[in-house]
């Protein structure tokens, strides 16, 4: 039953349009209100012991994820599932790996309030930003307000990363018929089609635009962190997770909402053997990476 749902979507996405649209060239943001989030972005006043910005886990310079399984916090504090890149994160449909926040402003305040993060209360936040004369100026400017409110802060950080796209990638490029991908690269992207990957990866995040379960067709060994169940509380969403975008993903291991697989290689095996029920050869593989190495885009303007 499920399977033949799996063939039914694949079916559906073959014969269709080209199941993966390229990332606009240009976003229009709010480019006061970004470079205020950018500076908000990389601020350690927003953690309780000054130490942990949102840059901390979310390294910019790293394709906007750490290379830990789990990141760690305020006090070394290890948090309990691996953190994903904010590149692109404007185009999910919903944000964490189990889509409990609607949109970036929401996602923004959770982060800060962990205990395991940055540990910080709504008061301490709006106290340390509000003496501090500097801050005030760039909201004043910014929000033409002279006292600073809570949710400006969560504001400016999503338009910051609105501005984090990575349009202009090779594939992208291709999509537009601008540039030709190599004998390699074309067959990796034959094979994401045609064994199945595109059913769950597909859209401009190729990924990002639904809940899909971890352990479709082979369920999943290990102990489900912070699933879909947990906001849902429906049995059928054990093991669910936002399917992750697969942008710039060479640049972010290691992989999985808990980070057991170190490497691509090491992911895709285990995802088409739990997703999709079968196990590739190396030579798909290689042809699958090479693809999915394509995927990298241009580093945001916003960054410079
Ligand atoms: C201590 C490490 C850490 C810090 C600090 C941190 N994050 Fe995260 N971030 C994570 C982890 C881990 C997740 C995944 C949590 C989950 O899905 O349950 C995450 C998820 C996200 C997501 C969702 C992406 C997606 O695809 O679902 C966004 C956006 C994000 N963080 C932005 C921020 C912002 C903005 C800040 C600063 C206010 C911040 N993060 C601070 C570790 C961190
Ligand atoms: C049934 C839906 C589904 C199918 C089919 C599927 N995936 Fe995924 N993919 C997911 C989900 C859900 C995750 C997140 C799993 C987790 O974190 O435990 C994921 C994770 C990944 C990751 C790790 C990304 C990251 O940032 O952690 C890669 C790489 C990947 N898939 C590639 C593929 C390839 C290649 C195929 C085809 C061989 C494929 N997927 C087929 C749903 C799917």
């Amino acid at each position: 039953m499920k399977i033949l749902t799996v063939v039914l979507i694949f079916f559906t996405y073959i014969f269709s349009k080209e199941p993966i649209e390229p990332i606009p060239l240009s976003l229009s943001y709010d480019r006061q209100k970004a470079l205020l989030g950018k500076r908000l972005f990389f601020e350690k006043l927003l953690s309780k012991d000054k130490t942990i910005s949102c840059a901390s886990c979310h390294r910019l310079k790293n394709g906007g994820a750490d290379k830990n399984s789990f990141s760690k916090g305020i006090g070394g504090r290890e948090g309990k599932i691996n953190a994903p890149t904010v590149l692109n994160a404007y185009f999910n449909f919903k944000q964490f790996w189990n889509g409990r926040a609607d949109t970036l402003k929401d996602q923004a305040s959770g982060p800060v309030h962990s205990k395991d993060e940055m540990g910080m209360t709504k008061e301490q936040i709006l106290k340390r930003l509000n003496s501090h004369p500097q801050y005030r100026k760039l909201f004043k400017k910014v929000f033409k307000t002279d006292k600073i409110g809570y949710d400006q802060i969560m504001e400016a950080l999503a338009e910051f990363e609105k501005a984090l796209y990575t349009p202009n990638s090779k594939f992208d490029r291709f999509l537009r018929g601008e540039a030709k991908l190599s004998p390699l690269e074309k067959k990796g992207y034959m094979l994401f089609k045609k064994l199945g990957c595109i059913t769950c990866h597909n859209g401009v995040n190729i990924g990002g635009n639904s809940f899909q379960k971890m352990g479709l067709v082979i369920p999943y060994d290990k102990l489900a962190l912070a699933d879909r169940y947990q906001v849902t509380k429906e049995p059928k969403d054990r093991y669910v997770y936002k399917v992750p975008s697969l942008r710039n993903v060479t640049l972010t291991p290691p992989y999985f909402h808990d980070g057991s697989a170190k490497t691509l290689q090491e992911a895709i095996n285990r995802v088409s053997y739990h997703n999709l029920g079968f196990k590739l050869s190396k030579k798909e593989i290689e042809a699958i990476i090479a693809f999915l190495k394509t995927l990298t885009g241009k580093r945001p303007d916003i960054l410079k």
